[in-house]
C-alpha cells in the first residue's frame, strides 16, 4: 500500500438491497449519482443488477450514459430536466427524464424522438417540480404529444430525515394533486432512504434510495436498522516523530502540545476527500485504539497522537470503518459530525484517483 485503500464491500451492498427489498414491496430505484455516492458506479450498478434491481437514478446525462454503457436492459431515470441541447442523448440512450416545466415538455414534444417522462410535483422541497396547481395543465400537455409517454409521477421530500409530520403533509398534497388521474400503469415515487422507514402510503410503487443502499440508516423514527456500511477507508502510518511540550504540528499551529507526544503521519488528506474540518474533533483507529487528530488536515497528509502506543511505520490506520478486532468503529456519521455536515457530502467527496478502490466480497 502506498497511500491507502477505499474498500467497497459487495456483500454488504447486496445485503442492503435485500434488506430494503424486504422492508418495502415497492420497486427499488437505486440512486447512483455522484459516482454512486463515492463508491464507484460500475461495480455498484453491476452488483445491483445481479440482485434484481432494474431502476437506477442519476443526476446528469453523462452519468446516465455511463450507466447505460453497463447494461441495455435496465431503466435509467434522470432526476431533473437537462438542458434542451441534450435532448437527443435522452432518446439515443433510452433515458427516462423527470419533467416539470411547460417549455421543457414542449421542447420534448416538438422533437423527432420519443421520450419517457416522469412528472414531478413540488410538495414542499421548492427546488424543482411543478406547483400542484400547474399539474393538470402539464399532465394534459404531456398527453397532447404522441412522442411522450408518461411513465411516472413523483415528488421529493425536503425533511424526510427529520420531520415525519411534514413528510406526511407532502404525501397528502401529492395524493390530492393526482387524485383525478388514472395511475394504474404509472410509477408513483417519492421515498428516499429516510421516508422508506415510515411512509406506508399505498399509492407509491417505487422508491428512490441512495444513502441506505450504501449502508447508512437515516430516519426520524426509531428503527432497528440492519443496514451494513459498504465503504471502509484504510491507510498506513508513513512517519513517526517525537514532539516536545509547547510545540505544534501542521499548518496554523492550531494545537500547542500540553506534554511531549509521539505523533504519526498518514498519507490521506482533503485532496482525497478526507475533510479539512475533521480537526479538532476527528480520530483514526490504530491497533484497535482511537487516536485523535493533533493538527490540521492537509491536502495529502494527516497527523495523529500515538503517545504510549507500540506502532511502526506501515501499521494500518482506519480512517472509516471498524477496527481489526471489530471493537470500535468510525462511521460516516462520525466524520460528518466532526465536520458539521451531512453523510452524503462526506461520501460524495471521497476520491478514488489517489486512493485505490478495492472491491471485496466479505
Ligand atoms: C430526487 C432525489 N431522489 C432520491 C434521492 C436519494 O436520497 P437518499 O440518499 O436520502 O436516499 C435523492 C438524493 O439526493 C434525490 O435528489
Amino acid at each position: 500500500m502506498d497511500r491507502g485503500y477505499i474498500y467497497v464491500n459487495k456483500n454488504n451492498f447486496r445485503h442492503n438491497i435485500d434488506y430494503l427489498n424486504n422492508l418495502t414491496d415497492r420497486e427499488l430505484c437505486i440512486v447512483v449519482k455522484a459516482n454512486a455516492y463515492g463508491h464507484g458506479i460500475d461495480w455498484t450498478v453491476n452488483t445491483a443488477i445481479d440482485s434484481g434491481v432494474v431502476w437506477f437514478a442519476v443526476a446528469t446525462i453523462d452519468e446516465a450514459i455511463l450507466v447505460r454503457s453497463i447494461s441495455d436492459d435496465i431503466r435509467i431515470l434522470l432526476l431533473s430536466e437537462p438542458a434542451v441541447s441534450e435532448l437527443e442523448k435522452l432518446a439515443i440512450h433510452n433515458i427516462d427524464t423527470t419533467v416539470y416545466n411547460e417549455t421543457f415538455i414542449e421542447a420534448l414534444g416538438e422533437s423527432q424522438h420519443s421520450f419517457n417522462v416522469h412528472l414531478k410535483i413540488d410538495t414542499g422541497m421548492h427546488r424543482v417540480g411543478c406547483s400542484p396547481d400547474k399539474f393538470d395543465m402539464l399532465y394534459e400537455k404531456i398527453s397532447s404529444f404522441n412522442n411522450l409517454a408518461l411513465e411516472g409521477i413523483c415528488t421529493h421530500f425536503p425533511v424526510a430525515d427529520t420531520d415525519e409530520r411534514q413528510t406526511n403533509h407532502s404525501v397528502k398534497i401529492f395524493k390530492e394533486t393526482i387524485s383525478a388521474v388514472d395511475i394504474e400503469n404509472l410509477l408513483i415515487h417519492a421515498d428516499n432512504s429516510a421516508s422508506i422507514t415510515y411512509n406506508n402510503e399505498k399509492i407509491f410503487n417505487m422508491t428512490r434510495v441512495g444513502l441506505a443502499a450504501y449502508g447508512h440508516s437515516i430516519s426520524p423514527v426509531s428503527i432497528a436498522s440492519e443496514l451494513k456500511p459498504v465503504m471502509e477507508i484504510k491507510t498506513r502510518i508513513s512517519n513517526i516523530q517525537i514532539r516536545k511540550k509547547g510545540e505544534s504540528v501542521s499548518y496554523g499551529k492550531a494545537l500547542i502540545l500540553e506534554k511531549d507526544a509521539l505523533i504519526a503521519t498518514a498519507p490521506i488528506g482533503y485532496g482525497d476527500g478526507y475533510p479539512w474540518n475533521s480537526f479538532p474533533d476527528g480520530k483514526v483507529i490504530v491497533n484497535n485504539k482511537f487516536c485523535r487528530l493533533i493538527g490540521r488536515v492537509t491536502m495529502d497528509q494527516i497527523l495523529f497522537d500515538i503517545t504510549g502506543m507500540e506502532v511502526e511505520i506501515n501499521d494500518e490506520v482506519t480512517i472509516l470503518g471498524v477496527s481489526l478486532d471489530s471493537s470500535i468503529e468510525i462511521s460516516i456519521k462520525d466524520i460528518a459530525e466532526w465536520n458539521n455536515t451531512i453523510e452524503w457530502e462526506i461520501l460524495t467527496n471521497i476520491k478514488d484517483n489517489r486512493l485505490n478502490r478495492v472491491e471485496i466480497e466479505n
